[in-house]
């Protein structure tokens, strides 16, 4: 049976899933890195003016598109021109890529939550998470549980999964962040890991500093996917596109600077190194977890908080193949949830290996895993973002008062549009390729 179209019960309910889409590794593990790598308050400041200034437009353009056309992907372009509609595709392409190598951390979570009371007896965590990632059957087993629990939310539907999940694991989230915020400043020198964080270095402002900034404001809000035009494709005619966006906005901003409020302060106070990544959030932070008072309850919080999340995201990306596939081929949402349960599983698999059995398979000298986390990151989410401006800028024709009362601001809108990020797109693209 064809479900009819959902909508969002509120307002609000979207407002939450589209933060839950829009927290999630991104802020974790990969904004505080860079600003505290990139001079801290510098790159803060020029962060900031970017995702309020420049990310904002096609956060918008995105919600625009699918509340005007009230579609998925590949009707949306479909709609405008049926040319367009491989855009769409590109879109899905890209949900299924970033699904791939997204999905295998996410794997890599559930297991540390497993072994978070475990890890006492640990000292060489470097080759605790070697060998943990280099199991063919523990990458593969974790990679899918975490699939299916992405699945699981989609598969009952939007009112009923993925409203209800957001509802309770962001507000636990938002707790748990706050806890630890709370035990990371307590500890002896916190002080050092907030200097690294929040004292400028203006020696360390680089031209490529802000093309940084612009990528990661990009993934953070979680644009050039699809994801924010899906879920914006289940608003109702009343609900205000500026209100939602900016709240986006300024909680995905918030939670990521308590990110690194979290975790800095700990690894300074710890006399540790900070580095990115994988490396931070399981080798650098478990360890210190065990030199900490309670630290096999706060180490359980830790990656609890990491799991919601990334599932919160992982719905999103799911969500915009599993939307598309109903609308476009008029297929059940349990089919279309199955069939993208099996895509991304003859995908992830692989790239769950790519630490172990399949460390030598490699395109363009990098491993699966970083094969698609580079080129969506660099050649897709630009690409797609760039259709999604030109569609709004030039296509679309929304009227005056569609996201903005205001006709100048309207008019500023789609000259950002037409102009100026079709133009920044490109220049992600070609200095992220080189
Ligand atoms: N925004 C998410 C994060 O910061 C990642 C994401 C990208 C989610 C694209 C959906 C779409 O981790």
């Amino acid at each position: 049976m064809i479900e009819k179209r959902p909508a969002w019960s509120s307002q609000f309910a979207f407002i939450l899933a589209a933060i839950g889409s829009a927290v999630g590794l991104g802020n974790i593990w990969r904004f505080p890195y860079i600003m505290g790598k990139n001079g801290g308050a510098v790159f803060l400041f020029v962060y900031l003016l970017l995702i309020f200034f420049i990310c904002s437009i096609p956060l918008l353009a995105e919600l625009v598109h699918g509340k005007y056309t009230q579609k998925s992907v590949l009707d949306a372009f479909g709609q405008v021109n049926s040319k367009l509609k491989i855009f769409g595709w590109f879109d899905i392409a890209t949900s299924v890529m970033i699904s791939s190598f997204y999905f295998v951390v996410g794997g890599w979570i559930i297991f540390y939550i497993l072994k978070s009371f475990s890890f006492s007896g640990i000292t060489d965590f470097g080759g605790y998470f070697n060998n943990f990632v280099a199991s063919p059957i523990y990458s593969v087993v974790f990679t899918i549980a975490f699939l299916f629990a992405c699945i699981f939310f989609v598969y009952r539907g939007v009112n009923k999964g993925i409203e209800v999940a957001n509802k309770i694991m962001m507000p636990l989230f938002g707790v748990l962040l706050i806890v630890l915020v709370c035990v990371s400043l307590s500890l002896p020198n916190a002080s050092v890991g907030l200097e690294f964080m929040f004292k400028p270095d203006f020696s360390k402002f680089t031209p490529s500093m802000i093309l940084e900034a612009l990528g990661q404001a990009l993934f953070t809000l979680s644009i050039g996917m699809g994801a924010i035009l899906t879920y914006g494709s289940y608003l109702k005619k009343d609900d205000s596109i500026l209100k939602s966006a900016y709240s986006i906005i300024i909680a995905d901003t918030i939670f990521a600077i308590l990110a690194g409020i979290m975790i800095f302060p700990a690894v300074f106070s710890f006399g540790m190194e900070p580095n990115s990544g994988a490396g931070l959030v399981f080798i650098t932070l478990p360890k210190i977890f065990t030199q900490m008072p309670f630290g096999n309850l706060v180490s359980f919080g830790f990656f609890v908080l990491l799991f919601f999340a990334a599932l919160t995201s992982g719905i999103s990306i799911v969500e915009v193949t599993v939307s598309a596939f109903i609308d476009t081929y008029k297929m059940s949402r349990h089919k279309a949830a199955i069939i993208m349960f099996l895509m991304v599983a003859l995908l992830a698999i692989p790239v769950s290996l790519s630490f172990g059995l399949l460390s030598s398979a490699t395109i363009f000298g990098k491993t699966l895993f970083d094969f698609f986390d580079y080129i969506t990151a660099n050649l897709f989410m630009p690409l797609n973002s760039l259709a999604i401006c030109f569609v709004v800028g030039w296509l679309l024709k929304v009227a005056n008062d569609y996201v903005f009362k205001n006709r100048f601001m309207h008019e500023l809108f789609l000259f950002m549009c037409r102009f100026v990020l079709p133009i920044l797109f490109v220049l992600l693209i070609v200095t992220g390729l080189r």
